[in-house]
Order: C-alpha cells, then structure tokens, then sequence
C-alpha cells in the first residue's frame, strides 16, 4: 500500500489533496530521464532501509560555536579537508534522523503530496551525501562543495512546503501537541544542517571580520538597519508608509556572533511590528508611531526588544500566536506568495518558527502584549565568546 501511495506521489499524480510542486530548480536541466532515473533510485533506496536505520541509530555530533571559530583557520588549509570530512560524517547522520521524523508522522499526513516531496528531498539528499567518495584531496573537497551547494538550493523552499503541505492536511490531525515537536525538530535541525554547510563554503572566502558563518565583530545596531530597510521597503509597498524605527540601548555593541539565524527572525519579527502599526492606524498612515528597537548587551546574551504602538495582541489570541499557522492575515486583504517587493506576512510561521530557532541557539522569544496599545517582543540569543555556556549547532 505505502509502495503505491509513495509511487503515485513521486509519478507527480495531483489527486484531491493538492499538487505536488515542480522539482527543485537546480534539477531544471536534467533531462525527463536523468529524473525518472534519479527518482527511481531514491525510491529503492526507500525501500533499502538499512543505510537509513544504521545513520539514524548513530548520534549526532553538535559543534559549539567556539570549535568552529578556532577550527576555521589554518596556515596550510588543512581546516577545509577537516571540515569536509565532519560534514561527511554528520549530515548523513542528522539527515537519517529527520527521514524517520518523517516515516514516523501518520499515515494521513505522510500521504500528503507536498509532505511526501519533501520527504523525498530528504531521501535523495542522504543518498547523495553517502554516495560521494570519501574526501581525501582538494578536488573531492571542491566537488563536495559543488553538492552542498546543489543541495543548499534543492532544499530553499522545505519551509513553505512544509508549511503548504501540514496546512493541506490540518484537518486530519487533531492534537495540536503532535505537529509542534514535529515541525520544531525539522526545522531547527535544518537550520543546523545549513548553518553547517554554508559555514563550511564560506571557509573558502577571505571576507574581513568573517571566519566562516561566524563574525568575530558584529554590530547588532547594523544588522537590524539592515533589515528595518527591508522590512520598511515592504511595509511602504503594501501600505504605502512605513514606521520609523528609532534604535537604542547598546548601539555601540560589537562581539562574535553568528548573522545567519537573525536573518531569518529580524525581519520577521520587524514586519509583525510594522504590520501591526499600519493596521492599527489605517485612518492615519502618514502619522504612525515609530517602532523602537533596544538593543542590550551583557555577559551572557544578546537581548533585542522590538516595541510596537500596533494596539497589542489581544489575550485571547496570545498563546495562539505562537502556534503553527495560525495567522490573523486572512483578515487582511494580501495573499502570502504575492510576488512583487515579497509578502508582509506569511503562512503563521513567523513567530513560532523565530521561537524555534531562538531556544535552539539557547535562548527565548517572549511577547509581552500591552492589549490596547502595542506588543513588545524579547528575542535572547546567548553569546558565543566562549565565557559562558553556549549552545551546539
Ligand atoms: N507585533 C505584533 N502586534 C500585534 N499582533 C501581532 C504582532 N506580531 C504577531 N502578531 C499576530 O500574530 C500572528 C502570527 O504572526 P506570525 O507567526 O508572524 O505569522 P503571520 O505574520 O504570517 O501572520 C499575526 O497574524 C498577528 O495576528
Ligand atoms: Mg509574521
């Protein structure tokens, strides 16, 4: 049965509960049979369990982000060959264990076209990673490179898929408990495979201040401005003005640091607060209250506070909030894929993916709702100096 089901997804057949998305682009110059054949061997491979069971039995070994500072240099370059040679290890391993994440989902769910493409993603990616030779001169390690990267872009769309795909079948699961673990896991572990791989890559870079993913002198005071541009751009293109953002407290800030997860929360967490102003204030868009961002720096963590006057988070709604999907967008008139300068809002994946992400790299998101006048959004993440406790990627 599961052999049928699991056919008639890959074959691409539609069928009531959605259609399958295209393959990934980089599969876009593979002739029809070059995909008929790479398909056929993932889903032997399906079947050829034994690689899969023996990875995921095997632990996952997590760097802090210390190793991988002082592991990133050497005055021969020996660092690089090490480093390919851990990811050659490890994300089999961590790829094995979100494979049986996914055959252990319910029968209802894993049967989802769009579920079951990303399930297979994540089939084809454990086989060409264990596929590949073992990494013994620079020339395995380029190659090694070219298929990280091919997988890196293969991969770029898992978040809205899974989201797409888990929406398509919501109504089937009824205990919310059960999709949170699920979906906390594979997407924290994703961020680690791909903070991984693209530290791995930017090894190869000479780009000042950087060793790898990790900044040894980031200013956090830049980075927000980085993305309140962003986010303002977007904001003005949908609303037509954008708040203000003041930022304050700890302006002057520098220390190590790793970028790549407040790229993905920033802006998140900036588009709700701009969102929440615009709508809030619809009678009045060229007089919005600005938005104010603290920044404060101490011994343990980094704490950004994001304070909006949008009119707060109702109580009723606020532990709902952070739930998966759930989204007061569908009351506002945007469609989340509209293309142009990009969507304000998404699928309701923002916060509670931003929370994931947060506790995985030891620290928290917490609102704080001043129902009537606006939200306050703690974002911790714990330095990475070494002084303290850090976390493991
Ligand atoms: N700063 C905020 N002020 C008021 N409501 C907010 C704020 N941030 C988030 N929300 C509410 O939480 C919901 C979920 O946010 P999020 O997870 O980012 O998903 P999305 O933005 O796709 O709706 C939003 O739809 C909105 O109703
Ligand atoms: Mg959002």
């Amino acid at each position: 049965m599961l052999r049928r089901v699991l056919g008639g997804g890959l074959r691409g057949g539609g069928g009531a509960a959605g259609t399958p998305r295209a393959p990934a682009r980089a599969a876009a110059d593979q002739t029809p049979a070059d995909l008929a054949r790479e398909r056929c061997k993932a889903v032997t491979s399906f079947y050829h369990q034994p690689a899969i069971d023996a990875a995921a039995e095997r632990p996952s070994v997590r760097l802090t982000p210390t190793t991988m500072l002082y592991s990133g240099r050497s005055q021969d370059g020996s660092h690089i060959l090490k480093s390919a040679r851990y990811l050659q290890q490890e994300l089999p391993v961590r790829i094995a264990h979100r494979i049986k994440g996914f055959r252990n989902l319910p029968f209802i769910i894993g049967c989802n076209p769009t579920i079951l493409h990303v399930h297979e993603l994540y089939i084809r990616a454990f086989q060409k990673l264990s596929d590949f030779p073992p990494i013994q001169v620079r020339s395995d390690e380029s190659q090694y490179c070219a298929l990280l990267r091919q997988l890196l872009e293969d991969h770029k769309d898992v978040v809205t898929l899974l989201a797409e795909g888990l929406r398509e079948c919501r109504r089937h699961i009824q205990d919310e408990r059960f999709l949170r673990p699920f979906l906390d896991k594979t997407l924290t572990s994703r961020l680690g495979m791909r903070m991984l791989a693209a530290h791995h890559l930017a090894l190869h870079e000479d780009k000042p201040d950087f060793v790898g993913i990790i900044c040894t002198r980031l200013s956090p005071k830049k980075l927000i401005e980085k993305w309140v541009d962003f986010a303002r751009r977007l904001c003005e293109h949908q609303y037509g003005n954008a708040p203000r953002v003041r930022i304050n407290g700890h302006v002057a800030a520098r220390f190590p640091f790793i970028p790549l997860p407040l790229d993905y929360v920033l802006p998140e967490l900036l588009k709700n607060a701009m969102r929440a102003t615009m709508e809030s204030h619809l009678d009045t868009p060229y007089n919005v209250p600005d938005i104010v961002v603290t920044i404060a720096n101490n011994d343990i963590d980094l704490v950004i506070r994001i304070s909006d006057r949008g009119g707060g988070i109702p109580h009723e709604l606020l532990d709902k909030v952070t739930e998966y999907h759930f989204s007061t967008a569908e009351a506002s008139a945007q469609d989340p894929r509209l293309g142009g300068a990009g969507p304000m809002h998404g699928f309701g994946f923002g916060l509670p993916t931003s929370r994931a992400y947060a506790e995985y790299l030891g620290g928290s998101l917490v609102l704080q709702s001043l129902q009537g006048v606006g939200t306050d959004v703690y974002l911790r993440l714990r330095h990475i100096d070494g002084k303290a406790e850090s976390f493991r990627i």
